[in-house]
């Protein structure tokens, strides 16, 4: 059995795999074919933080594949109230077929994972996104930008930061990262980034200067200066931030056909400008539409290997 807390827990070939089934299955899908790859199994989705894509894709992904997802928000359940995660893990699993996970700290889903009897799947934490980067890749290879790409993160070392890292090194393709100082991404992801960017010919580029980055890029995104849980921050990242935001003149240093990413919600007039969202909308809008077709073939492989 397998778990999906970060990219680095699977080898390329078993991240194209599930994208191969995601583009089978997207396919499918939009010619409104369901196949029921996972009837009659059951999806708990347990939410500790907010969320509009993530519950929408998982729920009707789901439900798409045969199944049916139990939306399990913070508040409703017992978790909320204290009960200990490694006892949620051993009721929920000795229930359902398979477990999605929006949490805090990545040590919370491990320890959910350690106890689960069926496989979990990372929505998000502190420290990774990877449904969302895979989802990412396949959005890239749809707007042609898969081959050698360069691509430039400009903004916050959070959680999309980190799993960009996590993408570049394990697919092997160049990523700049142009944090503020003071909000680097994590030391030890960029030593493992480095690590496996060894073998996979990956080209890891640690920056401050966000016009840097962008020169020459092929890809160009950002993400959140406010992360969830750093609301009391705001005042002071916008100011630390000053420069980093992504608008029409930063996306002119990148080459003439690149695209702009954001895996959403954007904050207008912080991370990206109105003029740049707008003009990329339709490589963002299916960046997020991506998400519902990428989680269906992450759900088919897990269950595939169980
Ligand atoms: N990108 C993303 O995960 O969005 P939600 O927070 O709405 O799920
Ligand atoms: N970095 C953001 C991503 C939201 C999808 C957050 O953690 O809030």
């Amino acid at each position: 059995m397998r778990h999906f807390l970060t990219l680095a827990d699977f080898t390329k070939h078993e991240l194209l795999e599930m994208i191969s089934l995601a583009q089978k299955i997207k396919k499918q899908t939009l010619e409104r074919k369901y196949v029921p790859y996972m009837q009659h199994k059951t999806l708990g989705m347990i939410f500790e933080k907010s969320s509009t894509r993530t519950r929408v894709s998982f729920e009707v992904g789901i439900y798409q594949l045969g199944g049916i997802g139990l939306f399990l928000s913070k508040n409703d359940i017992q978790l909320g109230r204290g009960e200990p995660m490694k006892d949620t893990a051993r009721v929920i699993s000795r229930m359902v077929d398979m477990v999605m996970i929006r949490t805090f700290e990545q040590s919370k889903l491990e320890e959910f994972a350690a106890f689960s009897k069926v496989p979990v799947i990372n929505g998000l934490t502190d420290s990774y996104h990877p449904v969302q980067l895979l989802t990412d890749y396949l959005t890239m290879i749809e707007f042609h930008k898969s081959e050698n790409p360069i691509v430039a993160y400009v903004g916050d070392g959070n959680n999309m930061a980190a799993s960009w890292l996590m993408l570049a090194s394990i697919m092997g393709f160049e990523l700049r990262l142009a944090t503020p100082k003071g909000y680097e991404c994590d030391a030890k992801v960029v030593a493992k980034a480095l690590e496996i960017a060894d073998t996979s010919g990956a080209k890891i580029i640690i920056l401050n200067d966000p016009k840097e980055a962008v020169i020459g890029a092929d890809v160009v995104t950002t993400d959140t200066w406010i992360s969830m849980g750093k609301e009391d921050e705001k005042v002071k990242r916008v100011a630390d931030f000053k420069g980093y935001m992504v608008d029409s003149d930063m996306m002119q240093l990148a080459k003439d056909d690149a695209i702009f990413l954001h895996c959403l919600p954007a904050y207008r007039g912080y991370e990206v400008s109105d003029e740049v969202l707008e003009a990329h909308a339709d490589a963002v809008f299916s960046e997020a539409e991506n998400r519902l077709h990428m989680q269906k073939g992450i759900m088919v492989w897990l269950d595939a290997h169980r």
